[in-house]
């Protein structure tokens, strides 16, 4: 860009970025003061339920919980009352692996027929779903071009309804790696920003140039995958020094690595490298699971999807290869989950939504008890664990005094039927509702 395209563009930013909260529809006033009756209340932290609870909620954040006449008794005359107490309620979910962007669809429609510039025209959309879901925060690890950060900030302005958002921007990757275009004729191009680097100097400026445009953590793509065309799925595709590198570069900028690994050898680079997070880990072997429980290592396994691509992605037109490969990796994933479960490795949720309709998250609660975790322990990794993930500890993730009002109910009880987790009534975000059918007449009657 020429000096004078560049000057000449100034004004125009400036008046975009002082105009915007004036066109902004208004987000729905959140109540001064908002006292939340809970007949039953998860306590994610303590892995406890309590009875007969009541939430005091001034503004945006918790002012103070505990049993329900002591606190309803502190609530100034005026509070607004939400009548919660047939019902279980939770921390908002909190969802550590997904595509917001982008929804499940024709293989090639999507690749040839579509730009990032349709994606950004219904993100919001896939937004709003999951936020009605249950999952007030998300976190975000792959979006084509800078779609993802444009998401975030409309949300955070208020102007599109949706959970809380960390995001990645576009996957570190190497050439021909998971996140490259890859089985087609090499005249093939596409004009677009992306996250493909090679060496540990490309990466080092790739990295600046992701978190100089928004980027709140770094995705790497350690290892094959299982939707691109490249072969085997586990085969790493950075070298060590090269996560290395990954790792230390985000550090710098206080930011942490979340790396896509199927396989073994992959995996184990990345937590030497020292990622906050594996995520998939299908294929990894003991040793794996020692390094990850040594370090912390989050292992975020997205277990329900080999259900939905295997019913559906025939359907959507995939290359055979690719459902191979998924049936190389769907059912040894789950079986590892359950190994590296047992042995204690620290488990945040995440699904890889995108992959599979947005607004299904909560389906992958089933699979995580199936495969070893407590109804508790699934709930945990989607709160506070989840929470502690992402650095996000002292403002999501627990019912507690100081932290954002994020709040949801269903009806039921999830420690004896998680999959009550999959009809959410009731979303607050920060002191807001986002959604009610249960303190409505209609939800009463059932
Ligand atoms: N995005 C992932 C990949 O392409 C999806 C893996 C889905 N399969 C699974 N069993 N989790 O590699």
């Amino acid at each position: 860009m020429s000096r004078r395209v560049l000057l000449a563009a100034v004004p125009i930013a400036l008046a975009v970025t002082v105009r915007l909260p004036a066109q902004a529809p208004t987000a729905p006033a959140a109540p001064q003061t908002a006292l939340v009756k809970a007949g039953r209340l998860v306590d994610a932290r303590a892995g406890a339920v309590l009875t007969n609870q009541a939430i005091l909620i001034e503004g945006e954040r918790i002012k103070e919980l505990g049993p329900a006449g002591a606190v309803a008794g502190h609530a100034p005359p005026g509070a607004k009352v939400i009548d919660l107490s047939g019902a279980t309620v939770l921390p908002g979910l909190i969802d550590c692996h997904t595509h917001i962007t982008a929804d499940p669809g024709d293989y090639y429609q999507q690749l040839f027929r579509q730009s990032p510039i349709d994606q950004a025209v219904v993100a919001h959309v896939f937004a709003r779903r999951t936020l009605e879901a249950g999952f007030t925060t998300i976190r975000n690890v792959g979006a084509d071009e800078l779609v993802d950060v444009a998401l975030r900030n409309a949300v955070n302005a208020g102007v599109v309804a949706g959970p809380r958002m960390l995001v990645s921007t576009m996957p570190l990757s190497a050439t021909g790696g998971h996140g490259d275009v890859n089985g087609f004729s090499p005249y093939l191009r596409f004009e677009q920003l992306s996250g493909i680097a090679n060496g540990v100097d490309e990466i080092r400026s790739k990295i600046r140039w992701e978190i100089k445009y928004g980027a709140d953590l770094i995705k790497v793509l350690a290892s094959a995958g299982v939707l691109s065309e490249e072969e085997s799925v586990g085969a790493p595709q950075y070298s060590q020094e090269e996560l290395n590198a990954v790792v230390q570069e985000a550090a710098m900028w206080g930011k942490k690595v979340a790396a896509h690994a199927h396989g073994a050898e992959a995996i184990k680079r990345a937590v030497r490298a020292g990622v906050a997070s594996v995520e998939h880990g299908s294929l990894i072997d003991e040793e794996g699971i020692r390094l990850m429980k040594e370090r912390g290592t989050y292992l975020v396994a997205d277990i329900y999807n080999d259900d939905y691509i295997l019913a559906e992605y025939t359907r959507l037109g995939y290359p055979q290869k690719i459902i191979d490969k998924e049936r190389q990796v769907g059912r040894l994933q789950r079986e590892n989950f359950k190994k590296a479960v047992q042995a204690g490795v620290k488990i945040a949720f995440g699904t890889d939504a995108g992959v599979y309709p947005h607004g299904w998250n909560a389906k992958q609660f089933a699979h995580m008890v199936r495969w070893g975790l407590t109804p508790m322990q699934a709930i945990q990794a989607a709160t506070v664990n989840a929470a502690d993930l992402l650095g996000w500890a002292d403002r999501v993730g627990a019912i507690e005094p100081g932290k954002f009002a994020d709040l949801i109910a269903v009806m039921g009880d999830p420690l004896q039927d998680v999959t009550v987790l999959e009809h959410v009534g009731f979303v607050m975000k920060g002191g807001a509702v986002v959604k009610d059918s249960l303190t409505t007449g209609a939800a009463r009657a059932r």
